[in-house]
């Protein structure tokens, strides 16, 4: 299992490369990513959080029933104007969720683990969500961004505890 990379660690904040070779190599690298999500129970896992800023997410929203969705080199290429706001959390924040304004719906242009392009329209509900969440990770956006200034200012002593120690309980 690959080691989850916290709020703090500067690889968050890069913005990722685009994968250029599809090789044996990124595909050990794509497993070990599906594996550790699987483990740490996310919805959602971005390069960036194991500490490798390239363009790779991998998602499940079947909490394990259904093999990960690979996405290469993820583009949103539309976005509904219609907004919805659920709770969001992070395996890079850990113990910090907040409710986050998202697109209703998008649709995303990727590329699989061989490199063979594919396309999602009109993703919605939880898909949406967390394809919005992880793409925004691999241009080192975090969800805490997108929150009010007051949020973020109940979250700050919090955030600086998670930096300091890599935990914000206690
Ligand atoms: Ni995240």
């Amino acid at each position: 299992m690959q080691e989850i990379r916290i709020y703090g660690d500067p690889v968050l904040r890069k913005s990722a490369q685009e994968v250029e070779t599809f090789d044996e190599r990124l595909n050990r690298f794509i497993d070990e990513m599906a594996e550790t999500m699987l483990v740490k129970d996310g919805v959602g896992l971005a390069a960036n959080q194991v500490g490798e800023a390239i363009r790779i997410v991998v998602i499940d929203t079947t909490a394990g029933e259904e093999p990960p969705i690979i996405f290469v080199n993820p583009h949103i290429t539309a976005a509904s104007d219609e907004m919805a706001e659920a709770e969001e959390g992070c395996l890079s924040l850990p113990g910090i969720t907040l409710p986050v304004k998202r697109h209703l719906r998008v649709s995303v242009s990727a590329q699989d683990r061989r490199g063979r392009e594919f396309t999602i329209e009109q993703a919605a509900g939880l898909l949406a969500r967390a394809l919005q969440h992880e793409i925004d990770h691999l241009n080192g956006v975090l969800f805490i961004d997108h929150v009010s200034p007051l949020q973020r200012t109940m979250i700050r002593g919090k955030l600086k505890k998670l930096a300091k120690t890599g935990s914000a309980d206690g």
